[in-house]
């Protein structure tokens, strides 16, 4: 049967819909992780996962699988999956797709009676955005054992305590320190996703094969000043936070464009959180706290980027009225995908004849963890206008549907060679 047969169109576009309509209601599309609207999709999931036939856990780190159980007597295990989770105002495919994606490789699977020589897990990664306790990609990182107990103990905006919304969902926050042994025998994690980015759309590409993901750093900073009255305070006998904030955004944006242009690979930086305080239109801004994201492909540039911006810090510290104080929350390495299995998904795309580029990830994924300890790779399908993050968030079923064809050759090509 041809894998991209009209009944795969009308699965992936049912499955889409219904998750669209778990969102916060005057805010589409928002699905944060440990929501109310987080838990509906999962149960939703879960339902899926049943009807699917496959066997439902939720592991230590809170992801959700699914299981296919291979005929076969083995422990070997294939991953597949991404994330239900979104970011406030996202979109409907970030994530998404690449979950909806696995579901329908294995109603293929199942349909068709297909054995497989590993087991099959299906895997919706727990919270793989950025939320309030500024962390991302908590499931992942849980799975590889790289959540410590300061990330664990932190409290988000309304005092919840990070492990103990990990428990609650299912997870075990006491083991999420070392790596899980499911790892030992992982024969390859695989994700599907939407490029988020324009390189496929202009190129007029079917499918983006993933040769390596950006590291991201993220580092807090609090500007503290003086606040007082907006009409006493004469200019010169201010420490608005503020205004010094505004110089350290322009500053790690000029930076940010300068060494992008000389390291000549994916270099960007963005602050695109700030709370200002008290926030009131009469009153100088006393205090500012901020989250600075960088993802950087080149380390030197990265370090680079940290060393100039200190300086500036230092400099604005001795020399402005304000007390300014920046660190390191969040650290994801850069990482190459394994190229055994970039090779394979070239070759599962050229099966189908789809027209394929070798390219870089422009955002973070939970497939950057999984490949620092086990055989990992992913691809990408175009979206449009390469918007992502965003309610107007879109990629067409019909893209979708053929990287869900590459996700199952690829499968049947790792069966070819995973034979006892
Ligand atoms: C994931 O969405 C990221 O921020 O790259
Ligand atoms: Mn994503
Ligand atoms: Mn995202």
């Amino acid at each position: 049967m041809d894998f991209t047969a009209k009944s795969n169109t009308t699965f992936i576009k049912q499955k889409i819909d219904d998750l669209e309509k778990m969102t916060d209601q005057d805010n589409p599309y928002t699905r944060i992780v440990f929501s109310d609207k987080f838990y509906e999709a999962r149960s939703w999931l879960k339902n899926e996962y049943h009807k699917l036939g496959l066997l439902v856990s939720t592991d230590d780190a809170g992801n959700l699988i699914g299981l296919l159980k291979s005929k076969i007597d083995t422990h070997k295990v294939v991953i597949i999956g991404s994330h239900i989770d979104t970011v406030p105002s996202g979109g409907r495919y970030d994530g998404i797709a690449g979950v909806v994606a696995a579901l329908c490789v294995v109603k293929h699977i199942k349909e068709n009676n297909i054995n497989l020589p590993f087991n099959l897990a299906v895997y919706d990664y727990l919270g793989e955005e950025l939320n309030d306790w500024s962390i991302s990609c908590i499931g992942t990182r849980g799975m590889i054992g790289a959540l410590n107990e300061e990330i664990l103990s932190r409290s988000n905006s309304s005092g919840n305590i990070l492990k103990d919304e990990i428990n609650k969902i299912g997870g075990n926050s006491k083991s999420l320190t070392k790596p899980f042994s499911i790892i030992k025998n992982i024969v390859a994690c695989l994700e599907l996703h939407i490029e988020q980015g324009k390189v496929l759309e202009q190129k007029k590409i079917d499918i983006g094969v993933v040769r390596s993901i950006p590291s991201i750093s993220r580092f807090s900073v609090v500007v503290n000043g003086q606040a007082g009255h907006s009409g006493t305070i004469l200019m010169d006998q201010r420490a608005d936070a503020l205004v010094a904030s505004s110089e350290i955004i322009t500053f790690v944006n000029n930076l940010a464009l300068r060494l992008s242009k000389e390291s000549n690979q994916h270099f960007v930086s963005t602050i695109g959180k700030i709370n200002v305080h008290p926030n009131a239109a009469a009153i100088i801004p006393g205090k500012v706290e901020m989250t600075i994201d960088l993802r950087a492909s080149s380390k030197s540039s990265r370090e680079q980027y940290i060393k100039e911006l200190e300086k500036q810090i230092d400099t604005m510290n001795q020399n402005g009225p304000c007390k300014i104080r920046m660190k390191n929350i969040a650290f994801a390495p850069y990482v190459e995908m394994d190229k055994k299995l970039v090779k394979l998904f070239k070759e599962s795309s050229d099966h189908y004849g789809f027209s394929n580029i070798i390219m870089d990830s422009g955002a973070g994924h939970d497939t950057a963890h999984l490949s620092r300890v086990a055989p990992a790779s992913m691809i990408f399908v175009p979206c449009k206008d390469g918007l992502s993050h965003c309610p107007e968030e879109y990629a067409e079923i019909c893209d979708i549907s053929k990287g869900t064809s590459v996700l199952f050759k690829m499968l049947e090509n790792l069966a070819k060679l995973n034979q006892n």
